[in-house]
């Protein structure tokens, strides 16, 4: 299919009202600097609001509204949204990106560690998406966009639980969009490969196919305009991923093995 010129693009954001999660740092700040250029609105939510207020601060365009709350509490979420209602009085586009990654292996389970990132990145995740998803049925249309991971194709060294959230994203996601095709509700699935983040920052192992947190953006805005269900990139690096998991377990373990050495 061929890609929207930037010029249907920017017509397509001009006013838009776009909520991310995770709108601080990383992917999440280049996709709202990104957006805010083409002319949307942005609303961000993270946990720390002195990054919120210098996030909206610095993007470009008026109207952005600062929404801090850990994804993984509730009431705190509760009150974000509360807020973006009365601003906005209703929502365009929920980007769910908030995440957070710890390294783990089988032999280490640390376990408050493994909680916390079920609570976030799959339970606030999914609390963040009742809360667009009821917005949305209540204007008869929206635009939901999940960010999961290739850590979620296949079980990964050091990814034990991270990747297990994000498998978890993925079925989950596909699951709405089935459930919302019908109701006015488009529904996208976002699936990275390694981007250069603070997340990653800590990675103490090379990153095939390292992107920066700018080029992903790009690649996920050009992705929402688009008809496609699934946003992955750069496809030199997800399209192997996925062929992993047509391959038998045997081959396919050892073929891990091999490429990460561990
Ligand atoms: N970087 C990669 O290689 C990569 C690859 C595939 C998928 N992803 C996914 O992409 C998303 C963004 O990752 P990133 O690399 O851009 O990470 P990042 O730079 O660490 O940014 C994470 C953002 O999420 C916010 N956040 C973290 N925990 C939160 C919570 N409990 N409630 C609300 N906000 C929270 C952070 O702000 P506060 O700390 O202030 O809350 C920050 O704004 C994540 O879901 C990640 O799993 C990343």
């Amino acid at each position: 299919m061929p890609q929207p010129t930037p010029q249907h693009n920017d017509r397509h954001w001009q006013g838009r009202r776009v909520w991310i999660t995770g709108g601080t740092s990383g992917i999440g700040w280049a996709l709202a600097d990104a957006l805010a250029r083409r002319g949307a609105r942005l609303a961000l939510t993270a946990r720390s609001a002195d990054a919120i207020a210098a996030a909206v601060a610095g993007l470009p365009g008026s109207g952005h509204l600062a929404l801090p709350a850990d994804i993984a509490d509730p009431a705190a979420l509760d009150r974000a949204l509360a807020l973006l209602r009365e601003s906005w009085g209703g929502l365009d586009l929920a980007i769910l990106n908030a995440g957070t990654y710890v390294p783990m292996r089988g032999d280490a389970i640390d376990l408050p560690a493994a909680h916390r990132l079920v609570d976030v990145n799959l339970k606030g995740t999914i609390s963040a998406a009742a809360a667009a998803i009821a917005l949305f049925l209540a204007a008869g249309r929206g635009h939901l966009a999940v960010v999961a991971s290739v850590a979620g194709y296949v079980g990964l060294p050091k990814a034990l639980v991270y990747g297990a959230t994000k498998a978890a994203l993925i079925n989950f996601t596909e699951a709405l969009h089935i459930d919302l095709a019908g109701r006015g509700i488009k529904v996208q699935l976002v699936c990275p490969g390694f981007v250069a983040t603070p997340l990653t920052d800590g990675n103490d192992f090379r990153m095939p196919a390292l992107l920066t947190a700018e080029d992903a953006a790009a690649r996920i805005v050009a992705g929402l305009t688009s008809r496609r269900f699934e946003i992955h990139f750069p496809k030199r690096f997800t399209l192997g991923l996925k062929l992993m998991r047509l391959l038998p377990y045997p081959v396919a373990f050892r073929l891990i093995h091999r490429a990460t050495g561990l």
